[in-house]
């Protein structure tokens, strides 16, 4: 059996030739172990039901994905719900298949810590990342955005700390998803993860969705009314940048690593105070993660998308993407094994058409940063074209206009 570096190697050299055909599996899954969730945040689908039938990933899928977990170097075990309510979530995590050298991540609210589940974290030989998500650092902004108490989270954030003594497995961080509400506890919120001993602090923006989507978001909760669309903190850049930056200075005196999720897309760079925001030592690259646009690279072509060759998206309905940013699914594990999807006709077709630099048809309505700039060169191509064609029928204007001239003074002699 290979082991997840040996196939890490393959999958780098299948993209390089453009294989379409992959004698590898994935170097990166993401495992939808759940898409319930026990808590309604104000800024998330669950929030206004806006998930679908949510529901938890049968076994039977689970069962289907031993031979890719084996070879995975990464995998995310969480989607849209809470993973420590998951049963799929645990059988995937207990997987004897999965190599320690694998790097499991996942996100998860820590309400439902208890004893066991507790041991069952610890137990993991994989190198097991636990991201927290807490977005606040007072009871007050807490309960307002995740509709719950802090105290008790912190509470198992001390516990997981404290169980896992000096073996520092598993990994520990905790992150806020920034908006208007609890961007003023970033630095507080520095402070208490540097309190709890945990491994480092990840920051991410609240995603900026289309208007009509923003617009559903709008929750009365106590005495408080959120909603997304002005909550977003780019209608509050300068703030936002200034309370970012009191955080990474904050992290570099405490020594508290900060990861803010690519600094590009984390910072406003179009007001002028940001612009000047230097990567302080304490900020170190974020762990690989599943792929998807790293914000930055600019004029990404089609042939720099590797997403067919290295990446899976399994959901709970047991459907297999290549990626999470609009392709469609290219099988179903409830239908087929994954190995006939993986090497099915569906991806073939991608890798062949990344390959030869071209969007592939099934990915033309997604919204990753090749479609995106393919599209946009796409429309100054024809912007282009059509001020050409402007110019040419200017000039064609003025030929003619000689030319009527001409035989104007033809005429006249
Ligand atoms: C959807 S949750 C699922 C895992 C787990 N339930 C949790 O809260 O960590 C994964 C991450 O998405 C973040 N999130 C939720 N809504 C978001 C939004 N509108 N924009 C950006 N991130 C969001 C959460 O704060 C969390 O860190
Ligand atoms: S805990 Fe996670 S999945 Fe649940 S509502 Fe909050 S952000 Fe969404």
């Amino acid at each position: 059996m290979r082991t997840p570096s040996e196939n890490a190697r393959l999958v780098d050299q299948a993209y390089r030739e453009g294989a379409t055909r992959l004698e590898c599996g994935p170097s990166i899954l993401t495992i939808e172990s759940t898409s319930i969730c026990n808590l309604r945040c104000v800024m998330c689908p669950h929030a206004i039901d806006a998930v679908q039938r949510p529901k938890h990933m049968p076994g039977s899928v689970i069962d289907k994905l031993s031979g890719v977990l084996a070879l995975a170097s990464e995998a995310q075990l969480h989607g849209i719900g809470e993973p420590l309510s998951s049963p799929a979530f645990w059988s995937a995590l207990e997987n004897p298949a999965i190599h320690p050298d694998c790097n499991l991540n996942i996100n998860t609210n820590l309400t439902l810590l208890n004893d066991r589940k507790l041991a069952l974290l610890l137990g993991v030989k994989a190198r097991l990342k636990i991201n927290v998500s807490i977005d606040a650092a007072t009871e007050r902004t807490y309960a307002r955005i995740r509709g719950a108490e802090l105290g008790e989270v912190v509470d198992n954030v001390r516990k997981l700390v404290a169980a896992r003594g000096d073996r520092q497995r598993p990994i520990v961080y905790i992150n806020m998803t920034l908006m208007r509400e609890n961007i003023e506890e970033a630095v507080p919120f520095v402070e208490m993860a540097h309190r709890l001993g945990v491994d480092g602090v990840f920051f991410f923006q609240m995603n900026h969705q289309p208007p009509e989507q923003m617009e559903r978001y709008r929750i009365d909760r106590d005495d408080w009314h959120f909603d997304y669309t002005q909550q977003g903190l780019w209608n509050f850049k300068t703030l936002s940048n200034r309370c970012l930056n009191e955080a990474l200075e904050r992290g570099r005196q405490l020594g508290m690593p900060l990861f803010p999720e690519g600094l590009a897309g984390l910072f406003f760079d179009d007001v002028p105070a940001v612009t000047a925001v230097a990567v302080p030592a304490v900020v170190q690259e974020p762990p690989a993660e599943a792929a998807g646009p790293t914000p930055g690279q600019a004029n990404p072509e089609p042939r720099d998308c590797r997403a067919p060759w290295e990446w899976s998206l399994i959901t709970t309905n047991g459907e297999v993407l290549p990626c999470c940013y609009g392709a469609p699914p290219v099988g179903n594990l409830n239908d087929s094994s994954f190995e006939e999807i993986w090497n099915g006709e569906a991806m073939q077709t991608l890798r062949k058409s990344l390959s030869e630099n071209r969007i592939p048809k099934a990915c033309e309505k997604g919204i990753c940063k090749y479609v995106l700039n393919a599209r946009l060169a796409r429309e100054e191509e024809e912007f282009r074209r059509s001020e050409a064609d402007k110019a040419e029928a200017e000039r064609r204007r003025g030929l003619r206009g000689l030319a009527l001239a001409g035989l104007d003074l033809l005429r006249r002699r």
